[in-house]
């Protein structure tokens, strides 16, 4: 199954991947993940990602549409993928159409004022991917996984989540009209607790709970 998931900036887009990935035996493709360690790498891509990233901006469309088309070409891809954070223009989602049949795009919906303490609380872990709440550590700093010191992402302070967010209204909202035309998207109430959201979007994806 080929799936996209749609949302804002801390919705849980990605806790939700993980696990729905882990269910579907696909693989996750996030681009916030792809650009990050191209970032951590000093790789050039990397380096002219980071000004955009550092200001809640987002990276060039072709610079992103290139990455995911080399992505969706590799052997683990074709049997299927969840797309996290890609497509998030237009353009993209155009572009994408070209070199991918998508079967369904989940929307995860929750409102600003939840996703400014979400993101505002989120730390995650930079070896493992882990990602967690500060109300849930009890004080604890480290990745209960794999013990690394957890971290707040840079473009998770304050002012570049409000950046984020407008970003997220101007250029990506639109493509919940954009799916929605073409008669693929399906709406998550992403408010719900994580294990509720899970078995929304199971049921979105016609899978067994
Ligand atoms: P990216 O990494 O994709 O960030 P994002 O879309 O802004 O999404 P986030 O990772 O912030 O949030 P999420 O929805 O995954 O939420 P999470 O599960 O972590 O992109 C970063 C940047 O890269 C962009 O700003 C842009 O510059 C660039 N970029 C990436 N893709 C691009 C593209 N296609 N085009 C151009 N530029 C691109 O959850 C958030 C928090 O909430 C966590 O603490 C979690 O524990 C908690 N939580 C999750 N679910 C629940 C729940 N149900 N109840 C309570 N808490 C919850």
């Amino acid at each position: 199954m080929n799936v996209i998931f749609l949302g804002p900036p801390g919705a849980g887009k990605g806790t939700q991947a993980v696990r729905v990935c882990e269910r579907l035996g696909i693989p996750q493709i996030s681009t916030g993940e792809i650009l990050r360690h191209a970032i951590r790498e000093q790789t050039p891509t990397g380096l002219a990602a980071k000004s955009y990233i550092d200001k809640g901006a987002l990276v060039p469309d072709e610079v992103v549409i290139d990455i995911v088309r080399e992505r969706l070409a590799q052997d683990d891809c074709q049997k299927g993928f969840l797309l996290d954070g890609f497509p998030r223009t237009v353009t993209q989602a155009q572009a994408l159409a070209g070199f991918a049949d998508i079967d369904a795009v989940i929307d995860i919906d929750v409102s600003d004022e939840k996703l400014i303490d979400r993101l505002s609380g989120r730390r995650v872990c930079p070896n493992c991917g882990g990602t967690y709440h500060v109300s849930c550590l009890n004080g604890s700093t480290t990745c209960q996984k794999c013990g690394s010191e957890l971290i707040h992402r840079d473009d998770d302070k304050p002012e570049t989540v409000l950046s984020r967010l407008t970003v997220y209204h101007g250029q990506t909202a639109p493509l919940i009209e954009f799916y929605s035309e073409r008669n693929m998207l399906k709406r998550v109430d992403g408010a719900q607790s994580m294990d509720e959201c899970f078995e929304a979007i199971l049921e979105a994806l016609g899978e067994e709970k």
